[in-house]
C-alpha cells in the first residue's frame, strides 16, 4: 500500500461488509452497497487497477438462530439468501467482481490457513471461560443464542454485540442476566476451554495503523477510545456445529471427573472467517481473470510481489456498527499473518425511515425487491444514497425528499441539460457538430470537474463524486443558455456549430463522470452519443477527449483512439 494520492501504481481492492445470509435487503443495506460500489467505479474512472468483492456471510448465530426458527438446516437457509443477493446486487447495478459466501471451499481453506499461521505465530492460546448454556434444554448459548444486559452501558445486548446501546463487541460470558433467545429459558455460565487471538498484544500497532488509517472520520476515531481503554484478548471459537472447523482439532478440555482429557468441537467464531472472505472473494477473481489482469497475492500479500512489496490499496466499505471488528480484530490479524494493511475504512451511517429506524419485525423498512418491483429505475436511488448526507452521517429516507432530489438534481439539472443539448445537436448538426477543440472555458471546466471526481476519490466522499457531477451539468445549462445557440445559428452559424460542440463535449464528460452514479443511465448516453465500446471502460481520460459525434469528418479524431481497457 501507499499513501500517494489514487490513482496509485498498486492493485486496490474495494471491499462491502458481508451480508449475513439471513433476510431480505433494504435500501439501508444498499446504502453500504452502493457507497461501495461508486467508489470502486469511481477509482476504475481515475485509472486504478481496482477489484471489487464482497460475499455472503454464511456462519454465525445470525444464520443459525433464523435457521433453526425457520426448521431448517443453516447451510440450505444460507444458500438460498446467498443465491437472493447474488441476484438482487446487480438489479441495482451492485456488480462486484466477486460474489463469493464464506462457506465455500476457497474461504474454508484459506480461514483455516490463516488460523494456522496465526498459531504458529504463537498468537493464539487456550483458555478457560464461563459460556452461557440452557440447562433445560441441554444447548450452549453462544453469540444470538443468548441476550441480557450491557456491561459496559446497561443496555439491552445481545450475547456478542451491544446493539441497542454503546455498539461495543461482547465477549462469551459478559453479557449479564442472560437469557435464551430460542427458548427464553434463563440462562447459566459453564466453564468451556476455548481459543484466543492475542489483540492485546497488537496494541501499539494497532495505534499506529489508526495514525495512518483513511477513510471516514468515525472510523479512523471511535477505536483511539478502545484501544485505550485496554484492549481484551478476542474469543475465537464457539461451541457449534455450523461454522468452519477449528483447524487440528478442538480444545484440550480440563479433565473431566474420571481423569479424563477431553476434546471440544469447536468451530471458529463467524468473525475469523467473515473478513478472509474479502481475501478469497480476490482469489476467486484472480482465478477467473488470470492474475496479469488482477493478482489477488500482489494486493493481499507483504512481499509476494517486487512490484508491490506492501501489498495493494485495500479499502473497505462498511456499515458503522462493524467498526470495531475492521480497526482492530482484523488489521491485528492482517499483521500477525503478514498480509497487506487496510489503507482506509469507509464507515457509513444507518438509515431511517420517516424519522424511524428500519425494523423487520414492524415491517417498516424500503425493501430492496420491493423498489424494484413498484418500476423504479435504479440509478436514482443510487444517486440518492450517495448523495444523501455525507456518508458516515446518519440519514433518513423519505419518498418525497427523494421526489425532490431526483426531479430537480437528476431531472432538472443533468437530464435537462443532455437532452437540450443534444437534441438540438441532432436536429441541426447531421455529422455531428464540428470545431477543432472545446473553447477554453469549457476544457478547463471539465478539467475541474475532473478534479473534483479525484477530489472526492481521495476524500472517500461519495457525496462529492456526485457534486462533481451536478457541478458540471450546471454549468452546462448556463452556457447553453448564456450563449444562445438557437439564436446565433443564423447570426454565427460558426459560433452556434461551436456552442453546441462544447455541450457535446461536456455531455461526453458526464457520462464518464457520472457512471459511478448513474451506470445505465450513462451506459445509454455514451451509446446515444456514439461513442465506441462501453462508458464502463472509459476513464477520466476520455472525458478530455473529442466527443465522437464530433469526428465525422476527421478521423484521425482523438475519440476513436480505444478507452483504457478496465473491468466493467
Ligand atoms: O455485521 C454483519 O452483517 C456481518 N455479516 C458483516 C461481516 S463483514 C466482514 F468482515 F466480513
Ligand atoms: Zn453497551
Amino acid at each position: 500500500m501507499s499513501h500517494d494520492d489514487f490513482p496509485t501504481d498498486d492493485p486496490a481492492v474495494v471491499t462491502c461488509g458481508l451480508p449475513y445470509a439471513n433476510g431480505d435487503l433494504h435500501i439501508g443495506h444498499l446504502r453500504t452497497y452502493v457507497g461501495g460500489d461508486v467508489f470502486a467505479r469511481a477509482l476504475e474512472r481515475l485509472g486504478q487497477e481496482t477489484a471489487f468483492v464482497s460475499g455472503s456471510d454464511m456462519h454465525g448465530t445470525p444464520v443459525a438462530v433464523n435457521a433453526e426458527q425457520e426448521g431448517v438446516s443453516p447451510e440450505a437457509f444460507a444458500l438460498e439468501w446467498h443465491e437472493r443477493y447474488a441476484e438482487t446486487f446487480p438489479e441495482f447495478n451492485v456488480e462486484f467482481d466477486n460474489y463469493g459466501h464464506t462457506h465455500d471451499e476457497t474461504n474454508t481453506e484459506l480461514t483455516q490457513q490463516l488460523v494456522r499461521d496465526l498459531d504458529a505465530g504463537g498468537h493464539l492460546y487456550e483458555k478457560e471461560i464461563m459460556v452461557a448454556y440452557d440447562p433445560v434444554d441441554d444447548q450452549f448459548l453462544p453469540d444470538r443464542y443468548v441476550e441480557g444486559t450491557c456491561p459496559y452501558c446497561g443496555a439491552h445486548a445481545r450475547g456478542d454485540e451491544c446493539d441497542e446501546g454503546c455498539q461495543r463487541h461482547l465477549e462469551p460470558g459478559e453479557v449479564e442476566d442472560p437469557v435464551s433467545t430460542i427458548s427464553g429459558n434463563p440462562a447459566e455460565y459453564r466453564e468451556r476451554t476455548h481459543k484466543f487471538f492475542e489483540v492485546s498484544a497488537f496494541a501499539d500497532y494497532l495505534s499506529g495503523f489508526l495514525d495512518r488509517l483513511e477513510g471516514t472520520s468515525n472510523a479512523r476515531n471511535q477505536p483511539r477510545e478502545w484501544i485505550e481503554q485496554g484492549l481484551q484478548d478476542w474469543c475465537i471459537t464457539r461451541d457449534m456445529d455450523w461454522g468452519i472447523d477449528y483447524p487440528g482439532g478442538g480444545a484440550t478440555a480440563s479433565p473431566r471427573e474420571g481423569g479424563e482429557t477431553a476434546e471440544q468441537d469447536l468451530v471458529l467464531y463467524v468473525w475469523v472467517d467473515a473478513p478472509i472472505e474479502y481475501i478469497s472473494s480476490t482469489k476467486q477473481y484472480t482465478e477467473r481473470v488470470g492474475a496479469e489482469t488482477f493478482d489477488w497475492e500482489a494486493a493481499w500479500k507483504e512481499g509476494a510481489s517486487d512490484e508491490h512489496p506492501e501489498g495493494g490499496e485495500i479499502v473497505h466499505v462498511i456499515g458503522r456498527d462493524i467498526i470495531q471488528h475492521h480497526t482492530i480484530f482484523w488489521p491485528a490479524m492482517l499483521e500477525a499473518t503478514a498480509h497487506a494493511e487496510p489503507r482506509a475504512v469507509m464507515a457509513s451511517g444507518f438509515v431511517t425511515l420517516d424519522g424511524k429506524g428500519f425494523s423487520t419485525s414492524r415491517d417498516r423498512a424500503v425493501w430492496a425487491d420491493e423498489y424494484l418491483e413498484e418500476g423504479f429505475h435504479p440509478d436514482p436511488l443510487r444517486y440518492y444514497l450517495a448523495t444523501n448526507g455525507g456518508f458516515q452521517q446518519d440519514v433518513d429516507f423519505s419518498w418525497e425528499k427523494f421526489a425532490e432530489r431526483v426531479n430537480t438534481e437528476l431531472v432538472g439539472t443533468v437530464g435537462n441539460f443532455l437532452y437540450r443539448s443534444l437534441l438540438f445537436a441532432h436536429r441541426n448538426y447531421e455529422a455531428g457538430p464540428q470545431a477543432d477543440a472545446p473553447s477554453d472555458a469549457v476544457a478547463e471546466r471539465i478539467e475541474e470537474a475532473i478534479d473534483d471526481v479525484a477530489a472526492a476519490v481521495n476524500d472517500y466522499s461519495v457525496r462529492a463524486l456526485g457534486d462533481a457531477v451536478t457541478g458540471l451539468a450546471r454549468f452546462g445549462n448556463e452556457y447553453i443558455q448564456r450563449n444562445e445557440p438557437w439564436n446565433l445559428v443564423d447570426e454565427d452559424p460558426a459560433e452556434a456549430e461551436q456552442v453546441i460542440y462544447d455541450c457535446v463535449a461536456l455531455a461526453k464528460a458526464i457520462a464518464v463522470l457520472f457512471e459511478p452514479l448513474a451506470p445505465e443511465k450513462t451506459e445509454r448516453l455514451w451509446t446515444q452519443l456514439g461513442e465506441p465500446g462501453s462508458v464502463h471502460d472509459a476513464t477520466v481520460e476520455a472525458a478530455r477527449e473529442a466527443p465522437a459525434a464530433t469526428c465525422a469528418s476527421r478521423p484521425s479524431c482523438s475519440s476513436r483512439s480505444k478507452t483504457s481497457a478496465s473491468r466493467r
